[in-house]
């Protein structure tokens, strides 16, 4: 039997799950009470990957006017390599289209090869470098970006 992976935003009943896998995924997490923080922010998507009825993954998305930053990404480990963050991507995209974005940017750890495959193969290129940007274990940033086509533009 195939389960069904919906993605749909994501409420506060889903913060558990999600704080879980964010310590699962990161060596300095996002706090439980950040997520609460941006649940409430207008400008701020949270989305949730749903296998049945497990949390799968998430992706928390930040716009302002014309531009998109994908704030946060994250699978659990036990559903990865299975198209979970490309089915996220995928809606990220199209909600940051809905708000009128022309293109999303991300920061993604220089050693987080796996995560750049990801966004490379989505069609972000690389547009720069944000020298020593993390902490623990220092480390510098690649910025990715993915411009929208004119023609899917509002
Ligand atoms: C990076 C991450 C989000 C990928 O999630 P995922 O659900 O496993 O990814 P998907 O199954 O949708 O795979 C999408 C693409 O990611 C890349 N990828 C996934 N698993 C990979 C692996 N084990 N090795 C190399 N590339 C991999 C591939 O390019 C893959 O595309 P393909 O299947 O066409 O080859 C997940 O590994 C994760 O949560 N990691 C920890 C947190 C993190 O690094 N977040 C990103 C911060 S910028």
């Amino acid at each position: 039997m195939t389960v069904a992976l919906d993605v749909r935003k994501a409420a506060e009943g889903d913060l558990a799950a999600v704080v879980e896998i964010e310590n699962s995924s990161f060596d300095q997490p996002w706090r439980r009470e950040t997520f609460v923080a941006l649940l409430g922010r207008p400008s701020v998507d949270i989305l949730v990957a749903e296998i049945g009825r497990e949390v799968a993954g998430y992706v928390v998305l930040r716009s302002t006017v014309g531009e998109s930053e994908l704030a946060n990404l994250a699978v659990s480990p036990a559903h990865r390599g299975t198209g979970v963050a490309r089915a996220l991507l995928a809606q990220a995209v199209e909600t940051a289209s809905e708000r009128g974005a022309t293109w999303i940017f991300l920061a993604v750890r220089a050693s987080n090869r796996k995560a750049a495959r990801l966004y490379e193969r989505f069609g972000f290129r690389e547009i720069g470098t944000h020298g020593a940007y993390y902490q623990e274990p220092p480390e510098d940033a690649r910025v990715f970006a993915l411009e929208f086509p004119a023609a899917s533009r509002p």
